[in-house]
């Protein structure tokens, strides 16, 4: 993937010879004249990573060259979070977006964390406030708090329990509620209401990557590729959501293709998704929809290499709101995972 960067670090016969074996990996999403740009830095980030005794954690929308050449770990946001917290690492890199970082140092108080660009951001952790969680306890004496992980460590630290698109209802349905208040993804809440016989109430959080998709996109698809899977994350509006064959996070989508192996498939989801599994599936044909996340795209190599060699930007979280969203977090880490919310 083009970066608005420019990638300087030189291509030399060590650095090739030190590449070549991740090259295989990717060699169908990633043409040689990019790699020749990457490697240098991919081979400096190994050395370093080895030398910081660092962990390089990726979320699945990252781009090929991060996902498949320097991450240690990749994964949804509940393997990340899970990841985070069983590391021996000294220090987790999180290729992925601020809240992912916040959830990690959450876990981890003691070790250092670096999000390699701290404005990488996300709608959903913009849409709400601590305030606002207050305002809906007001509204709804009693009523507990499920909070998607896509929030800021205040929300999460106004909250009972989080969740993420993997567990979302295992969690609603572990608090043994009538009524929860699921926030702040509207469309996933409308997603887990389906599901469950618990009443939801709902925020009007969207993540500005998945309300893009539209039910009549999916009905062309379907027309223009007669046989294709369709594959959609929850965060979509429900009119994609009816017209896909299977709904589930990115993880479930994962082993969908794994465990079926689809001839044809479109992933209704950020568009690096689809790119990461081409060279692991050669045999599939994926749709890749070019819906970008402009936050995990602020994740580069030249900016993973700067935060392994400055140690900074780190996440840090004042101890006593960290106290209480730690609470939040590992509730939610207790709870059997839900591979597929469908
Ligand atoms: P999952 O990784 O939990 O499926 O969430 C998708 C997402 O949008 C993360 O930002
Ligand atoms: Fe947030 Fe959506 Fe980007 Fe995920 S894809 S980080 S939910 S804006």
């Amino acid at each position: 993937m083009i970066t608005a960067e420019r990638l300087a670090l030189p291509y030399t016969d060590a650095v090739a010879a030190a590449t070549e074996h991740l090259y295989a990996g990717v060699r169908r999403s990633v043409t040689r004249a990019e790699w020749e740009l990457y490697a240098p830095y991919v081979a400096r980030i190994e050395t370093l990573k080895r030398e910081r005794k660092a962990v390089v954690l990726a979320h699945h929308y990252q781009s090929q060259e991060i996902y498949r050449c320097v991450a240690d770990i990749v994964g949804d946001s509940l393997t990340l979070a899970q990841a985070a917290a069983a590391t021996p690492a000294d220090t987790i890199v999180m290729c992925g977006v601020h809240f992912m970082a916040e959830t990690a140092k959450l876990l981890n108080p003691a070790k250092t964390v670096l999000l390699p660009d701290l404005a990488a951001g996300c709608s959903l952790a913009e849409s709400i406030t601590a305030a606002d969680v207050r305002a809906l306890r007001a509204a709804y004496p009693g009523t507990p708090v499920v909070t998607y992980v896509n929030t800021s460590a205040a929300v999460k630290a106004e909250s009972d329990v989080c969740c993420t698109s993997a567990n979302a209802v295992a969690v609603v349905e572990s608090l043994g509620a009538r009524r929860v208040i699921f926030i702040p993804d509207q469309y996933l809440a409308a997603h887990v209401a389906t599901k469950t016989s618990v009443e939801i109430v709902t925020w009007q959080g969207h993540c500005e990557v998945h309300e893009r998709f539209t039910a009549a996109e999916i009905i062309e698809l379907r027309e223009m590729h007669p046989g294709i899977v369709v594959l959609a994350h929850p965060e979509c509006p429900p009119g994609v959501l009816a017209n896909a064959d299977f709904v589930g996070s990115t993880t479930a989508m994962l082993a969908y293709v794994k465990e079926r192996r689809p001839a044809r498939v479109a992933m209704i989801t950020e568009c690096a998704m689809a790119g990461n599994l081409v060279d692991a599936f050669p045999e599939i044909e994926f749709m890749q929809p070019c819906n970008l996340c402009p936050h995990m795209r602020r994740i580069t190599l030249p900016k993973i290499l700067r935060a392994l060699e400055t140690m900074q930007p780190q996440i840090e979280i004042e101890p006593a709101l960290a106290a209480r969203a730690r609470l939040a977090v590992e509730r939610m880490t207790r709870v059997r995972r839900d591979a597929a919310p469908t």
